[in-house]
């Protein structure tokens, strides 16, 4: 399936949100969005730093086309659907075909963090993964201490399954990694109806 959706440019949309395809003029906006960010996203994300410059943003708009284009990552600009504003980014990648899988990624500006963005963002890309890839499984990877990652996977209704040694490469060095898991089932409901039929 990823093989079909390799050739089409999709829109995601939640009333709120808009997301499409990385494309070159998203550069612009992308490298603004950055350079705000370095000490929040650059934190967790060793490429956000602050010698981050426009060739950098061009060489991620075209990674993103040709990566699209052969399958084998979808990463989504996220905009805000009234204004425009570039709000962050949120894609699936290391996608293991033969098992229906992938990681999904998501990150956010400085000035529009702590506003729900990254929940629904990450929502309707995995949306997007089950749907349209086909996957049955989707990961959630992120460093222990990421408390807002974690929350985030947590709002989602994605699973812990531990914490996996050396799961991550970063800053030169083994990272163990908060695992977090979505299947199919998890988007049916609400997170929070989930929590209420696990209590009882
Ligand atoms: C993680 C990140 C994407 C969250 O984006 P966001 O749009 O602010 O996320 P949301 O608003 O949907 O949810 C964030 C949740 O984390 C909580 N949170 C934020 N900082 C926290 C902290 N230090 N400790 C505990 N919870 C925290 C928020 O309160 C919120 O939960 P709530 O809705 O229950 O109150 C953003 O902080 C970011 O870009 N971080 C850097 C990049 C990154 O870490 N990406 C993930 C890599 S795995």
């Amino acid at each position: 399936m990823a093989d079909a959706v390799a050739n089409t440019s999709p829109t995601l949309a939640d009333g709120r949100l808009l997301l499409r395809p990385w494309c070159d003029a998203d550069a612009a906006d992308l490298h603004a969005a950055v350079r705000e960010s370095v000490a929040s996203v650059g934190r967790w994300l060793p490429w956000c730093r602050d010698d981050y410059g426009m060739a950098q943003a061009m060489a991620w708009t075209t990674h993103c086309r040709e990566t699209w284009q052969s399958g084998t990552q979808f990463a989504f600009a996220a905009r805000d659907a009234s204004s425009g504003d570039l709000l962050g980014g949120c894609g699936l990648n290391q996608l293991n075909l033969p098992h229906r899988s992938a990681n999904l990624g998501y990150w956010v500006r400085a000035s529009r963090q702590g506003h729900g963005i990254a929940t629904a963002a990450a929502r309707l890309v995995a949306r997007f993964g089950f749907a349209e890839l086909g996957l049955i499984r989707i990961e959630i990877v992120t460093l222990p201490g990421n408390h807002a990652s974690r929350r985030v996977a947590e709002k989602l209704g994605a699973a812990f399954e531990g914490m996996a040694r050396h799961r991550l490469w970063a800053w030169d060095r083994a990272h163990d990694a908060a695992l977090y898991a979505l299947i199919p089932a998890d988007l049916a409901q609400p997170a929070a109806a989930q929590k209420a039929a696990m209590s009882s």
